[in-house]
């Protein structure tokens, strides 16, 4: 009985650690990354209506996003379920760059629309974070 409940309290100890499992927390971030871009997409596309204040949420939400995913690039988890490449690791300053310029982008997308009064005034910032994706994606993400 004793046992039983020691393997039921290792368990239970257990279960957290495996679910901190970084490549699924860090492709859990970059699938909230998609749920965001992809309505901003639809709005600077014209598909959807502009709202300005649901735009700035967003591209509020995205910046608070932007500081989230690369804590899970931690050592060893380049093996597995994953599409990250060896170069995250190989070539750390590089990685840290393209994490860098990402941040600032979204950081000016968050400023710009909260003080936009039209979609114009977003538009070029917009695409300026979206080119920071794909360079990254280009370099460190094997598809
Ligand atoms: C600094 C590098 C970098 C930047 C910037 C970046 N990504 Fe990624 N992204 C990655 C890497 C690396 C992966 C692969 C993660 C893995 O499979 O472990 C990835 C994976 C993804 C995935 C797939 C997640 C999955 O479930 O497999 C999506 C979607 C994605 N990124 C969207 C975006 C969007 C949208 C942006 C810009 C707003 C962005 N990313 C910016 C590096 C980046």
């Amino acid at each position: 009985m004793k046992k039983l409940l020691l393997a039921l309290l290792s368990c239970a100890i257990l279960t957290p650690a495996l679910a901190a499992d970084p490549i699924k927390a860090r492709k859990d971030v970059f699938e909230q990354y998609k749920k965001t871009v992809g309505p901003m997409s639809k709005v600077v596309k014209g598909e959807n209506p502009f709202n300005k204040d649901e735009f700035a949420k967003m591209a509020a939400h995205l910046d608070e996003l932007a500081q989230q995913p690369w804590q899970y690039f931690t050592p060893g988890s380049d093996k597995g379920k994953t599409d990250a490449k060896a170069e995250i690791w190989s070539k750390p300053a590089e990685f840290k760059a393209a994490v860098d310029s990402h941040k600032t982008e979204v950081a000016k997308l968050k400023q710009t629309a909260a003080a936009a009064k039209t979609l114009d005034d977003i538009k070029p910032q917009f695409g300026a974070v979206m080119k920071t994706c794909k360079t990254c994606h280009d370099s460190f993400r094997a598809d």
